[in-house]
């Protein structure tokens, strides 16, 4: 795996921590990889309303968003849990990140290990306005 991108799931891994999930008990923790080349984190946040969740992975998009500005554009993003199982990204944020990083790579716990892989294959057809 490229150096940039271990360190991508390092941050994601360090933010674990932080999440907010009292009810699933699942913590998530994502990263993403600017085309500028910055990190940003982000983690779930849970609601005892539960449809008000918000995933790690779009805490961390919109968090670079709200830093970077509307051009920001995703090189890669890192996904992982403190569960020992998978943690590949959901569909609502592969729509997202595809939304900032049509070319973006994926990085996320899969079930034997690390696995990277583009989001045009993880989200194959996804909508656009273009
Ligand atoms: N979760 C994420 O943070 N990312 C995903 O891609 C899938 C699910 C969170 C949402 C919720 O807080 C917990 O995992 C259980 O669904």
């Amino acid at each position: 795996m490229r150096k940039d991108l271990g360190r991508l799931v390092d941050a994601a891994r360090e933010a674990v921590c932080r999440a907010y999930a009292p009810y699933s008990r699942l913590r998530v923790g994502a990263a993403v990889l600017t085309a500028k080349g910055n990190i940003y984190t982000g983690v779930n946040v849970e609601n005892a309303s539960y449809g008000l969740t918000v995933c790690a992975e779009r805490a961390a998009i919109f968090a670079a968003v709200a830093q970077e500005g509307p051009e920001m554009r995703l090189q890669a993003l890192a996904v992982v849990s403190d569960a020992a199982g998978a943690c590949p990204p959901c569909g609502a944020c592969r729509q997202v990140i595809f939304e900032f990083g049509p070319d973006a790579t994926v990085i996320f716990q899969g079930r034997d290990g690390l696995e990277e892989i583009p989001i045009a294959r993880l989200l194959p057809g996804a909508f656009s306005l273009q």
